[in-house]
């Protein structure tokens, strides 16, 4: 059983769009661990995006992610990060499939909805930042063995 940080961003949120980012997730089959409404600071925005300290839109990033409340959450399931990175689709939302988040919702790369880890090690250090391990819910989930 895997596990996946997801976020979605503040374009997201003052766009009304939670409940139907939420929504594909859950019709696919994938397990809410955790969620957790939020303002991200600018110290929890470094952690989070300390691989890209230098590039370009860095600071734009941080400025955006601490802009308004996010919806940070944890999912989990076989291959939830493939999965996931599947339906929010690609960065650019030019180069995003048909059907995925980004595609059918968003039009910028940098206001692009929501953030999913795109590694185990991503996922795990990402949950870290956010979540402590006691926040994330352990249950059965009932059609886990028909995903
Ligand atoms: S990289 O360099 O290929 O790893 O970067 P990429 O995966 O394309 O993007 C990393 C995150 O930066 C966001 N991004 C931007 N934000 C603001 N402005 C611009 N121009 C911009 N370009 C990329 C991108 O949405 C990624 O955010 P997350 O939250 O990880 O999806």
């Amino acid at each position: 059983m895997e596990r996946t940080f997801l976020m979605i961003k503040p374009d997201g949120v003052q766009r009304g769009l939670i409940g139907e980012i939420v929504a594909r997730f859950e019709r696919k089959g994938l397990q809410l661990s955790a969620a957790k409404f939020m303002l991200v600071t600018r110290e929890l925005a470094e952690k989070h995006y300390e691989e890209h300290k230098g590039k370009g839109f860095y600071e734009p990033l941080l400025e955006f992610i601490t802009s308004g409340p996010v919806f940070a959450m944890v999912w989990q399931g076989d291959n939830v990060i493939a999965l996931t990175r599947a339906l929010i689709g690609k960065t650019d939302a030019i180069d995003a499939l048909p059907g995925t988040i980004r595609s059918d919702f968003a039009v910028h790369t940098n206001f692009n909805l929501i953030h999913g880890s795109d590694s185990p090690a991503n996922a795990e250090r990402e949950i870290g930042i956010f979540f402590a391990p006691s926040e994330l819910v352990d249950y059965e989930h009932a059609i886990q063995k028909w995903i």
